[in-house]
Parts: structure tokens; sequence; C-alpha cells
């Protein structure tokens, strides 16, 4: 439901350059002088050498950085050609970081690495947004619940600091599709997160997002979503126009 404190995450997969700051500039303007009276968390995760390059800037305290992505070794720096170290996402401005997105398991992206992943970025005090969802046909054979269950307890270890976990449930057939779940079907899933969280993670306020084919018009029904924390959103974040619609729209 509506809060004040609503996270708008914004995924820019392999998308923008470095001329597209004046979008998130569009952005910070808009939060800075339309829409003081809400506590707003924007936080853009662009491609790494446009994090660096964005984060530098002095923009509004509501925007935050992210990456998309983290090395699994547990060592801060050293001989691992193509890694990302938690440390330099850290100093290079990121305080969040995607992991186990749906398209970085497509291409091999296995589950005991996302476990590591999560565990280097909480040592190195990153927040981390574990991507789960299911896919088309396990939605079909009624398996999402137990699928999304799997994926959790492969991913999280009980031992951990789980306060600084986001859980961003992305049905893997409304990625990109245009196609969203009805409102019952995403309640019964935020309300089994919810309470798995709660329950197995002792995590007291669990975070969770919603993640697939967010835009302007759809916003106004994913609001109503019960124990929804906020939104992962894609295409409808790489223009500002888009992105303040689905902003306003929440809040309107
Ligand atoms: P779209 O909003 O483009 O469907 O992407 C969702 C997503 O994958 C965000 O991580």
């Amino acid at each position: 439901m509506s809060s004040k404190s609503t996270l708008f995450v914004a995924n820019w997969k392999m998308n923008g350059t470095p001329s597209d700051l004046k979008e998130i500039n569009k952005v910070a303007d808009f939060l800075k002088k339309k829409f003081n009276k809400f506590l707003k968390i924007v936080i853009y995760c662009p491609p790494i050498p446009l994090l660096t390059y964005f984060s530098k800037k002095k923009l509004s305290s509501s925007i935050k950085f992210g990456a998309q992505n983290v090395s699994s070794t547990n060592i801060d720096y050293g001989a691992k050609t193509g890694s990302l170290s938690p440390k330099l996402l850290q100093k290079c401005g990121a305080e969040y970081v995607i992991i186990g997105h749906s398209e970085r398991r497509f291409k091999g992206e296995s589950f005991s690495e996302i476990k590591k992943k999560i565990n280097t970025s909480l040592n190195s005090n990153l927040k981390i947004i574990l991507c789960i969802g299911e896919t088309f046909k396990q939605k079909k054979n009624n398996k999402s619940l137990a699928i999304l269950k799997m994926q959790i307890t492969k991913s999280l270890s009980m031992h951990q600091n789980l306060s600084n976990v986001i859980v961003a449930y992305e049905p893997i057939w409304s990625i990109g599709t245009g196609v969203v779940a009805d409102q019952a079907y995403l309640n019964k899933i935020f309300n089994f997160l919810n309470i798995f969280l709660k329950k197995k993670y002792k995590i007291r306020n669990p975070k969770i997002l919603y993640g697939g084919s967010v835009n302007h018009s759809n916003i106004k029904d994913l609001r109503l979503i019960y124990h929804c924390s906020g939104y992962l959103v894609g295409g409808a974040s790489l223009k500002a126009k888009n992105f303040i619609e689905i902003i306003v729209n929440y809040y309107n």
C-alpha cells in the first residue's frame, strides 16, 4: 500500500550513456521541487562506468546508487580479471547491489554463486536487492510459492545480518512483456513472502519490491499490493518523464 518511504529502483540493465545524466538530473529536480512532502528514495542502478560518473555529481539526497552485479569471491582486491569488488563498488558510489536477476541466472549464474555474492556484499555493508521470480510454466503448474521459497532458501544464510536485504519479486513472464499479474495473485505472493521472511529469517519488517513491466498506468493497481515496499523498474526508468509519471501516479 502507498507509503511515504516507498523505494523506486531504476535497473538500467545494459542501457544508458554519460549524456543520460540529464535524465537523472530531471528526476533530482522533480524530487526537490515538486514532491518534497514525501520521503522518496530513488535508487539508480546503471552500468558500472555510468555509476561511477553519475554518483560523483551532486544530485539530491533522495537519489542513491546501486550496481547490477558484484564478485562472488571473498577477497576485496586481487587477481580476478573482470570481477567487481564490493569494496570498489562502494568507493564508486554504490550503496546497493542487485543480485540474482533472472537475466543473469539465464546466463548460468547459480544459487551457490548468488549466495556468495550476497555474503561478500553484506560483509562490505552493501544493501542487496535479491531478485526472485517464477517462470510462466511454474505459475501455470501452481508451483510459484514453492519456487520462490526454494530461491530464497538457496540464497540467504540464516546467520547474516538480513536487515540489509531487500527482496525483489520479479515474475519472469512479466519482465519486458507488458504483462502484469492480477491483484489477487500478487497479494497472495507478497503475503507469502512477508510471512516467510519474518518467520524463517526473523526479518522484522521485510522489504519486498515488485518488478516486471511497471509503467505509469499499471502503477495505479500495483500500488495496492499488500506488503509492497517499492518497485524495480526496467524500461520505464530510462527516461525521466516516464519514471516521474510512475512516481506521481503512485502518490496521486
Ligand atoms: P521491465 O520493467 O523492463 O519489465 O524490467 C523489469 C526488470 O527486470 C527490473 O529489474
